[in-house]
């Protein structure tokens, strides 16, 4: 197990490069098992959700082959099981694309319930259920697995979703790619990698429409033949370096973005004193003067993003007088509060929003990561307060930031991965 050490206080300055979206590659790879030949990703990112899902396709049967850091070619043509119920299947949230891909792709699925970032609050898949039960599937969950079968092919069907659901919205787009007959897809949600996952769909002979609207229509087709796709950049990750620079002042360009995506952040920050200028394919972040209080919700997009809710947050602890952020998709993720109280952060959280009185400095502390984006509003945190930050929990980071200390370390930050030898009382208790 292995732990970051910050030493914070020092302002970012210099140039990164984004990796590719997490949460479109965790949806596009499990898309090739429906694919009748070989495809080529690039831009993938290397993260150990995308380790863990080509892991689980090499399981059932599929030939992955690096090409490079950043591009694997997969070939599905040798799977032939309809079951993905391994462990590891427990370990990462995207798991569940399996059951849409599977659907597709043979009819029927088992697949193990999925795991992923538990920060708090209940993350159900009744959409999900209710989706492919329109298609004409029996669903059923025992065990801890999702069991799905159709009498022959998934059925196109129109399904009205509850919520806004970025989940549900790609597990049916998934399973309708190969469905017979037409799927429409209302209240879809419209996130860049939804729109990452039909884009890469139709490279591969779908016919899917309205992606990043929310009314998309697909129409089944027989087969999906092989090819190659780049994935977009990471929102998420640019807005995390984003809000790192807002936190510690300085300068830095972020390259590989699509600033369209970035909309909703840059926004914000702008509202917060920090300037952000937006050139063809990346953005430039600098902070001089006081970090100014603002007003947070997060939305679905194009709303401002759940997932930068705790990076935000963090940085809002330092600006001049009290900010309020409401988190509207997710009912209960603030479980990071408790460890920036640790760093002297005065944030008072009731139910889905936070009230945070801005103070003047953060002071370094030992603190734990619950989640990935907790873990990152904690490096924040870190790289912006005065002295030692020790962060546990570097296993949820090394999920969705690729290189994030090399990354770090080229803006100037003082960071480092050391090794945590197993505690010697746990181990002794354990041995007896
Ligand atoms: C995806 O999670 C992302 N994960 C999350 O990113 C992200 O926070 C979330 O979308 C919202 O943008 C991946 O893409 C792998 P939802 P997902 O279904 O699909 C409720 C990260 O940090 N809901 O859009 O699970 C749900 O409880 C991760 O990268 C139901 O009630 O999110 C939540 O309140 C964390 N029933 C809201 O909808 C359902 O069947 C939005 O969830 C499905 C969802």
């Amino acid at each position: 197990m292995t732990k970051y050490v910050i030493k914070g206080g020092r302002p970012l300055q210099g140039e990164i490069t984004v990796s590719g979206a997490k949460n479109a590659a965790v949806a596009i790879i499990p898309a090739a098992l429906m694919i009748d030949g070989v495809c080529r990703i690039e831009n993938i990112p290397q993260i150990s959700d995308v380790t863990m899902l080509l892991k689980i396709l090499e399981q059932m049967g599929a030939k992955i082959r690096t090409v490079n850091k950043h591009t694997v070619d997969i070939d599905c043509t040798g799977v032939v099981t309809h079951e993905a119920t391994f462990d590891t299947m427990r370990r990462i949230r995207a798991s569940y694309y399996l059951i849409g891909a599977l659907l597709g792709r043979f009819g029927k699925a088992s697949v193990a319930m999925p795991g992923g970032c538990n920060f708090g609050g209940a993350r159900p898949i009744d959409q999900h259920i209710k989706g492919f039960t329109a298609m004409g599937a029996a669903m059923d969950v025992r065990n801890g697995i999702v069991f799905a079968e159709t009498p022959g092919r998934v059925q196109g069907a129109s399904i009205y979703f509850d919520i806004n659901s970025v989940g549900a919205t790609i597990n049916i787009m998934l399973a309708a790619t190969l469905a017979e007959g037409r799927t429409v897809i209302e209240n879809a949600a419209r996130e860049p990698h939804v729109v990452d996952l039909a884009n890469f769909l139709n490279s591969m002979g779908a016919d899917i429409r309205g992606a990043g609207t929310d009314v998309i229509k697909i129409k089944g087709v027989k087969k999906l033949t092989g090819g190659f796709y780049s994935i977009i950049p990471d929102q998420i990750e640019a807005g995390t370096y984003m809000a790192a620079v807002a936190g510690t002042g300085g300068e830095v360009l972020i390259k590989n973005v699509i600033p369209k995506h970035l909309d909703c952040i840059s926004g914000k920050l702008r509202e917060m004193g920090v300037e952000v200028e937006d050139m063809a394919d990346a953005v430039v972040v600098r902070r001089r003067g006081p970090l100014l209080k603002t007003t947070i919700k997060t939305l679905p997009y194009p709303g401002f993003p759940t997932d930068m809710q705790p990076q935000i947050s963090t940085v809002l602890c330092l600006a001049d007088g009290t900010s309020v952020v409401t988190d509207s998709v997710f009912e209960s993720r603030f479980k990071y509060v408790d460890e920036l109280a640790k760093m002297g952060a005065q944030i008072q959280v009731s139910g889905r929003t936070a009230i945070i009185e801005g103070i003047d400095r953060l002071t370094g502390a030992p603190v734990k990561a619950g989640d990935l984006r907790a873990g990152a509003a904690l490096v924040i945190a870190g790289l912006c307060a005065g002295g030692t930050t020790e962060i546990e929990g570097v296993n949820y980071l090394e999920r969705g930031y690729e290189d994030l200390v090399l990354k770090l370390r080229a803006l100037g930050a003082d960071i480092t991965e050391v090794f945590v030898p197993d505690d010697p009382i746990v181990a002794e208790r354990e041995a007896v």
